[in-house]
């Protein structure tokens, strides 16, 4: 079969935002699948692909996916085997690839009314923005030249290593040119508590809600309301995807690997139903906007690695398709390749308004 058309091929090495390579011992790129079968069990599922450890940790609340890359279309490879003790980590590489397409999709209609709330805050020193989940920074990368105002960003994640590429290739100025700064948090945001979120002016998360848990976003909606704290929570999967031209596959690939996002209690494309409702349900004022990745030949790289960690995790939730994933997937990168085919990925963009609690910045 051709190389190309493998199901779940890991990431290229690309270098991680800014060019900063990987330190020499951090696996990146090192652990490639077998390439024995065209279905790579070292693949995680990208979309969030978030990556769930083969065999759960007991207690844990969020496992993440394992095995197969979880498209949506985040497309993570794993990078070694971490055991039961440290979830599967997201490929620096694929983060940075998809950053492009994620800043076009980012919904800018939801800055107005953020705008609004955060010139309204009481103090003039400055607005603290908790980013969580930020992987490698491109949440900070994209909103902090559009606001207004000196900015210090609290960067949150569980892989340090991560935090490590986002804290280089932070943003320095915002909109008006006044100072950004930022700070990084190892930890868990499964454990988030209003504390934490003590006289933050805003929290923001990207391609993270879809792999949480309903347990996981709750606890994310207590602290932000009951920081009385803003929260913009980005490019989760809407579980929609169109092609042009059409396939009579698609559909079923597209239930199969929705059905892969929803494994182990991860809510996958219900994450925003769910936290529009737990938003909702502690008082906050929540507006969604659709922030779809629109893919043509011009993104012929990134449309190929999602396709491949899309295609692999469906094969992953149900065996049956492998054989005829596989002419699908082979039939799908040559339309790729020559640059016939265009992707919509739906997402949705969520900004919720807690009331205010006076403990804001
Ligand atoms: C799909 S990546 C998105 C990264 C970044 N926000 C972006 O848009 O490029 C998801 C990120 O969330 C982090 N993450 C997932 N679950 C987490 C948790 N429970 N606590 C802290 N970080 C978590 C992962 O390590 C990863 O960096």
């Amino acid at each position: 079969m051709n190389k190309a058309a493998e199901i779940g091929e890991t990431t290229p090495g690309h270098p991680g935002p800014g060019d900063h390579r990987a330190p020499a011992d951090s696996g990146v790129g090192s652990d490639r699948a077998s390439t024995d079968s065209p279905i790579p069990d070292s693949v995680i599922p990208g979309a969030g692909p978030s990556p769930r450890p083969a065999t759960p940790r007991s207690g844990d609340p969020a496992p993440s996916p394992g095995g197969t890359p979880r498209p949506g279309e985040r497309a993570t490879v794993r990078l070694r085997d971490t055991g039961d003790e440290e979830p599967p980590r997201y490929a620096p590489e694929w983060l940075e690839l998809r950053e492009p397409a994620d800043a076009a999709a980012r919904a800018h209609d939801l800055l107005d009314p953020l705008r609004i709330r955060l010139a309204n805050l009481p103090g003039k020193g400055g607005i603290v923005i908790h980013d969580l989940g930020c992987g490698t920074g491109s949440m900070g990368r994209w909103l902090a030249p559009l606001l207004d105002g000196a900015q210090h960003w609290v960067l949150h994640d569980r892989d340090p290593y991560l935090l490590h590429f986002a804290a280089v290739a932070s943003p320095r100025s915002a909109a008006d040119g006044s100072r950004v700064t930022v700070e990084t948090r190892r930890g868990d945001v499964a454990r988030l508590t209003p504390d934490a979120l003590r006289g933050a002016s805003l929290v923001t998360a990207s391609a993270l809600l879809d792999v949480l848990t309903r347990e996981e976003i709750e606890t994310l909606a207590d602290a932000c309301t009951g920081a009385g704290c803003p929260a913009l929570l980005t490019l989760s999967v809407a579980g929609r995807v169109e092609f042009s031209p059409s396939h009579p596959m698609d559909e079923e690939i597209t239930e199969a690997f929705n059905a892969h996002q929803r494994q182990d209690g991860l809510l996958g494309p219900d994450s925003v139903t769910v936290a529009c409702e737990a938003f909702s349900e502690r008082g906050a004022t929540v507006r969604l906007n659709p922030s779809p990745w629109r893919l043509g030949p011009d993104q012929a790289e990134l449309t190929a690695q999602w396709l491949r960690g899309w295609v692999a995790a469906a094969v992953e939730q149900e065996p049956a398709l492998k054989a005829r994933a596989e002419k699908y997937l082979q039939e799908r990168l040559a339309a790729c390749e020559a640059g016939d085919l265009h992707v919509t990925v739906h997402h949705t963009d969520l900004l919720a308004l807690s009331r205010p609690t006076g403990g804001a910045s």
